[in-house]
């Protein structure tokens, strides 16, 4: 059975789908079969992958914008490693259903919450995270994480961001991920070419950090 991971926030734009094609990259050059679930009526990963046209090495996604995300990804992992699924803005049916299908009880998979750089987007992350402490509070085994994304490259100015992210984590008990997600072009440019940070430029830093980031998400899956 393979495992699922939920990029969830219904905060727009925090940077679910970017962490979320990437890192379902880093992990299929690991060797790994990925399978991207988009839950996003907007399809902005789908539309990511057919930007690559049909050479695109991406791993393959597929759109489902419904409330029965969980039965979709849990019928997706029998026959990948791994189930990315990508989270909607603003959808909390959809949301919850990411929720449920990375605390399965018998497949426990990875929640991660992207957190962007202000109090917008801790009022906006809220909801999700009492969501999640409510499906802890029935017993499922969530194993759910909180990382920096969209942050200034330079590190005086991912304080903020930093100290906002360790107090809503603290307050519902999410950690937060060592490795973060920072400002860089590539991760917008690769959007447009349809492929990952790797393929734009493999010895970027947007490359680096992707591969640090995927490194920490597998020891902490194991
Ligand atoms: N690390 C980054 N560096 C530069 N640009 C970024 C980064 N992360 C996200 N962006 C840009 O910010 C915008 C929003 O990011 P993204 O689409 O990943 O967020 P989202 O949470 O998936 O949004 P939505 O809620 O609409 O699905 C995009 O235009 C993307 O290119
Ligand atoms: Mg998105």
């Amino acid at each position: 059975m393979g495992k699922i991971i939920a990029w969830l926030n219904p905060k727009g734009g925090a940077g679910k789908t970017t962490s979320c094609v990437n890192v379902a990259r880093v992990v299929q050059l690991l060797g790994y079969s990925v399978v991207i679930l988009d839950t996003d009526p907007q399809a902005s990963a789908l539309c990511w992958r057919r930007a690559g046209g049909e050479e695109s090495v991406q791993p393959e996604v597929i759109h489902h914008p419904h409330n029965d995300v969980h039965l979709i990804a849990e019928k997706l992992a029998k026959d990948n490693d791994f189930v990315f699924i990508d989270g909607a803005a603003v959808a909390r049916d959809i949301t919850i259903s990411g929720i449920l299908a990375a605390s399965n009880p018998d497949n426990p998979g990875l929640i991660l919450v992207p957190f962007g750089t202000g109090s917008v987007d801790a009022w906006g992350s809220f909801h999700l995270l009492e969501f999640i402490q409510k499906r802890r509070s029935e017993g499922a085994p969530v194993n759910a994480f909180m990382f920096l994304s969209r942050q200034h490259p330079q590190e005086n100015r991912q304080k903020d961001s930093a100290n906002a992210a360790k107090e809503l984590g603290s307050a519902f008990d999410i950690p937060i991920m060592k490795n973060m997600i920072t400002r860089f072009m590539d991760y917008e440019d690769s959007q447009g070419m349809g492929c990952s940070v790797i393929e734009l430029n493999k010895r970027g830093k947007a490359a680096e950090q992707v591969q640090g980031f995927t490194q920490e998400i597998m020891e902490i899956m194991v």
